[in-house]
């Protein structure tokens, strides 16, 4: 039988850990505090603002919301994030991404101060993965290590393929991978015989884009696969970038989609939150 990983059992399990340790925290005076900036009203960005907002008052860690106009520009944004990196009573700071096109993304991303950088999208943090030091990581990534961890599954020695590229999933996965030992592939939309690389791999970790790509075919007797994607069927269900039916059938392990990653996300960022009391 598949062992199906639980990311809203392990989510929840992470969130209740962090909210006694703010507890504690409060009770010896120490507080945090997360800022949200949203630019514009796109209504995904809304429910995912809503929902870190929500975590956050789960956990007991303070909320600032910014919901800024459309038409803020790049300067406003920048002079308010300034401020906010100033402000000792902020523990860290989020622009719920995307933004709207007339602003640099780069720019603002670069704008908030590495210390309070609980996305772990800086230039700093991302090096700072890569060479082994302390900062803040990625929380999709960081949520895929959990799930690992928490679900008994082994890293260290075994062959990892990561399918997908991107700055925020396929390549701070592919580091964090190869920091818990584990012999690390990145595939991408140039690799040549994905299939046969991926049927390598004892921990397959898709971040691809594409609803249903990846099947049986793809991967090993009892390898473990991490679906990263999500997405609506034909039929308007959730699906991920793996087809579930099928490669359920020889996966080891396997997490569902909804119901695996995504909840890790969320539990990711009030981790890092919390984490910013250490980060100097
Ligand atoms: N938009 C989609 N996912 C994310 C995320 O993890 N962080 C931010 N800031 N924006 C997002």
């Amino acid at each position: 039988m598949v062992q199906l990983i639980d990311g809203k059992t392990i989510s929840k399990q992470i969130k209740d850990e962090l909210k006694e340790q703010v507890a504690e925290l409060s009770a010896k005076g120490v507080k945090i505090c997360l800022a949200v900036i949203q630019v514009g009203n796109d209504p995904a960005s809304s429910v995912y603002v809503g929902n870190k907002k929500k975590a956050c008052a789960y956990i007991g860690i303070d909320s600032l919301s910014y919901e800024l106009p459309e038409e803020t520009t790049e300067k406003e944004l920048l002079e308010l994030i300034d401020k906010l990196n100033k402000d000792d009573a902020v523990n860290g700071i989020l622009v719920q991404l995307p933004v709207p096109k007339h602003i640099d993304e780069d720019k603002i991303i670069k704008a908030i101060s590495p210390l309070k950088d609980v996305d772990g999208f800086h230039p700093m943090s991302v090096g700072a993965l890569s060479i082994g030091q302390p900062g803040f990581v990625s929380c999709t990534p960081a949520g895929v290590i959990q799930l690992l961890k928490r679900s008994g599954i082994e890293i260290a020695g075994k062959e990892c393929v990561v399918i997908g590229r991107s700055n925020i999933v396929g390549k701070p996965m592919a580091m964090l991978l190869l920091r818990e030992n584990g012999t690390v592939t990145i595939c991408h939309s140039k690799t040549k015989d994905l299939k046969e690389v991926c049927k390598r791999a004892d921990i397959l970790v898709v971040a691809i884009g594409r609803p249903k790509m990846i099947d049986a075919s793809y991967i090993k007797e009892g390898a473990t696969v991490i679906d990263v994607g999500i997405h609506r069927d034909e039929n308007n269900k959730l699906c991920g970038d793996v087809d579930f039916e099928s490669a359920s059938k020889v996966a080891g392990a396997i997490t569902p989609v909804p119901g695996g990653v995504g909840p890790m996300t969320i539990a990711m960022l009030m981790h890092n939150c919390v984490d910013s009391i250490n980060i100097k």
